[in-house]
């Protein structure tokens, strides 16, 4: 049985080729950059060269936790650095863009956080500059890069579940909104800056859907304005099926994440450990049952790391293979305008009580910029 998961282990491998030591400056000096981003860049060898923020003292802070060497005075200083060949930017969706515009005009390829615009429109001007300057323009949809799931989507690709029917992503935890000020007066929560990785994987793993469904709440007394609840059917041409339902008000200590994929010939059942006890947490867990392999009953893949910060390593990995003239990112930004656009169609049914139908797959790059 271990030989057998050799496959699905190699998937979940993450490559960072020796050559791509390229230098790396990072934008944005907040709580992700210090859990998750330098943690894991520094385990991959990256070369990350220096650090700005609007808030300079929290950018040391950072800088000096993680050794990076540079603490640049402002954004246009860090873009007169000659060895910076990439940027990462990691700040608030709202404040994406304007930096993403300097960064792609200063001539240097980019990483940009989820979600990496407020809207499809402002996201769809950022690739068409890429494109324009021939630069490389990913997103840190990082969710694809969690081990549970790549491994949930290796079992997929080598045919175990035979074909796909449903997913359905289930996550009943706490969320301390207040630590992230800027989120509390936004009237749309829950499903930009959290269920959007859910979603952009239920894309992932079963392609386009044509329709989807959602509800959202909120609960009373609670802080933020935006809704802390949603759960959000889909339906795709196929036939399959998904349903993902979060729930952040969860106050008694008995977290829940827990994720299934369907299909008529295996099931795959696991849990997101990350969402134990964030932003530790814990390995995943995963768990196969299939008539093709054949299993005899349910049975354990070993996951051996974690979504916060292992799984941060991969999509700058894919960018700096792709910067090397490897292969387009597997989460690229035009991808990626594609999980925008479902994240507004999610809410366009939210708030029109509506089933909102979305075009058919006819190519990301025709529907994304017809
Ligand atoms: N798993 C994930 O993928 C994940 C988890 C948490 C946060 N995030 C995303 O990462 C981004 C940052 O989140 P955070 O938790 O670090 O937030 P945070 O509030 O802790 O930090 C944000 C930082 O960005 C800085 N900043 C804002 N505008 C700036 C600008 N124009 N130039 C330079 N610095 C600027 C702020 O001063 C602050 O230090 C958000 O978009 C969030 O959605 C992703």
């Amino acid at each position: 049985m271990i030989d057998l998961f050799e496959p699905v282990a190699a998937a979940c491998r993450i490559h960072v080729p020796a050559s791509d030591r390229r230098g790396i400056a990072i934008v944005g000096a907040g709580a992700i950059v210090d859990v998750a981003h330098l943690p894991a860049y520094r385990s991959a060898g990256l070369d990350v060269v220096g650090i700005v923020d609007l808030d300079i003292t929290r950018a040391r802070a950072v800088a000096d936790r993680h050794g990076v060497e540079h603490v640049y005075r402002d954004l246009d200083e860090m873009l007169c650095d000659d060895r910076i060949e990439v940027v990462d930017v990691a700040v608030p969706a709202q404040a994406q863009p304007d930096v993403a515009r300097r960064v792609l005009h200063a001539g240097r390829h980019m990483l940009g956080q989820k979600p990496f615009a407020p809207s499809v429109a402002a996201a769809r001007d950022l690739v068409r500059l890429a494109q324009q300057r021939d630069l490389v323009l990913a997103v840190n949809q990082q969710l694809r890069y969690d081990e549970g799931m790549m491994a949930a989507h290796a079992m997929v690709a080598l045919g175990w579940l035979g074909e796909l029917t449903h997913v359905s992503i289930d996550v009943d935890i706490w969320t301390e909104w207040t630590s992230w000020p800027w989120m509390i007066e936004t009237p749309e929560l829950e499903i930009w800056n959290h269920s959007i990785h859910y979603h952009d994987v239920i894309r992932w793993l079963l392609g386009e859907p044509d329709r989807v469904y959602a509800v959202g709440g909120r609960t009373k007394g609670q802080a933020p304005r935006g809704e802390t609840r949603s759960v959000t059917s889909y339906h795709f041409e196929s036939g399959a099926t998904a349903l993902v339902t979060a729930h952040h008000e969860n106050s008694f200590g008995d977290p829940h994440a827990t994720f299934r994929l369907d299909g008529d010939q295996g099931s795959v059942r696991g849990t997101l450990g990350l969402l134990y006890d964030y932003p530790s947490g814990r390995p995943d867990t995963v768990e196969v049952m299939s008539r093709v392999v054949p299993t005899d009953g349910w049975v354990p893949y070993p996951v051996t790391h974690r979504w916060i910060p292992d799984a941060f390593v991969g999509p700058m990995a894919a960018l700096l293979d792709a910067v090397s003239g490897g292969s387009v990112p597997l989460t690229s930004a035009l991808d990626n305008l594609a999980t925008l656009g479902l994240v507004e169609a999610i809410y366009s049914s939210m708030h029109s009580g509506e089933v909102t139908h979305l075009l058919p797959d006819a190519g990301l790059e025709q529907r994304l910029f017809t």
